[in-house]
């Protein structure tokens, strides 16, 4: 049996270098955007966490219960024998469903950009299956990167991509994902995927600026992050969080508002920034199933099934390599 402490890190971890000239360069373009996958520091990952369990963030609970009610269905499609690689697996939470219903798990990848929060959560799930070779790899999942082998031999490759993560993604992004993840999990895989749905604005805005501030929170703590990190000096209260529906796009956008004309330093460059103008820092992306087939598609996969709640707010979709 192994020891909670030998789980072998892959580590591609974007290094200090690279963070800085992403962000920098993202901030002296004519709208101001910082990459959604800065905020995943192990503050912004355990902000993530709380906000999972906010009352107005509806998606988490309503995958987990899709889940939950679907699980025999999905064990009964994906088969036996599968190496289970997972995208921003953060806490694995979904993951344990999964553990405990596939038939016999060839080994367990997660995959996250946070690299502290990943070690930690992969150490867990290795002392609650401690038969289960976990190989965890700390890298940004939208570059490619090569699979660790494991042990056992496998049936097939199943992709999980929980979260509706691919919808923080634009959609051409989207089908360059879904393309690498074809090659991924080969011609026999599968890719089992959470979609976020188009529903009522209010709701959707209530479900990324809640009443606690919790997602103000995670939004405001990259500027944190990267103060502390790059040495730039934000005045992290000057900067108002702000979720809005874009109709138009389908997506929620979060931004960073700037209270006052003020000048920034980050990595040694001076940003200006005049009162009012914001900082893009996510969009999630909202699809109807139609729409998120035809990304599918475009890719090379085939979407075998789709399982919702009563509500139709949130999809689990299971497609395979055409
Ligand atoms: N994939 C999640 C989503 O788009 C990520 C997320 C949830 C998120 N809440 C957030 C990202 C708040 C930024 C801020 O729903």
């Amino acid at each position: 049996m192994k020891s909670s402490r030998d789980v072998a890190l892959t580590d591609l971890e974007p290094g200090v270098e690279q963070m800085r000239d992403e962000v920098v360069d993202g901030l002296m373009q004519r709208r101001k955007t910082i990459s959604s996958k800065y905020f995943y520091d192990l503050r912004g990952s355990q902000l993530f966490d709380r906000i999972c369990e906010l009352d107005e963030y509806y998606p988490t609970r309503t995958e987990l219960g899709i889940m939950r009610d679907s699980i025999d269905e999905i064990a009964e499609l994906t088969g036996p024998s599968c190496l289970l690689i997972e995208f921003g697996s953060g806490s694995s939470l979904k993951t344990r469903i999964l553990l405990d219903h596939l038939k016999e798990v060839a080994a367990y990848v997660p995959v996250d950009i946070s690299k502290a929060h990943l070690l930690a959560s992969a150490k867990e799930v290795n002392a609650d299956y401690p038969t289960l070779e976990v190989l965890p790899v700390c890298a940004d999942f939208t570059a490619q990167f090569e699979v660790p082998e494991c042990d056992r031999p496998i049936e097939k490759r199943l992709l999980y991509f929980p979260g509706s993560t691919i919808g923080n993604l634009q959609p051409d992004k989207a089908v360059d994902l879904l393309r690498n993840a074809v090659e991924t999990c080969g011609p026999d895989g599968g890719m089992l995927i959470g979609v976020d749905l188009k529903k009522d604005a209010a709701i959707l805005e209530r479900a990324y600026d809640d009443a606690a501030g919790v997602t103000a929170a995670f939004n405001k703590n990259v500027l944190v992050r990267l103060n502390r990190e790059l040495g730039a000096d934000f005045d992290v209260d000057q900067f108002q969080h702000e979720a809005i529906y874009n109709d138009e796009k389908g997506r929620i956008e979060m931004h960073l508002r700037s209270r006052r004309a003020q000048v920034v330093r980050v990595g040694g460059t001076e940003i200006s920034f005049e009162a009012g103008e914001t900082i893009h820092t996510e969009n999630s992306h909202k699809y109807s199933i139609s729409e998120f087939a035809a990304l599918a598609s475009a890719a090379g996969f085939t979407v075998d099934r789709v399982w919702t709640d009563a509500k139709r707010w949130f999809s689990v979709q299971y497609l395979s390599v055409d």
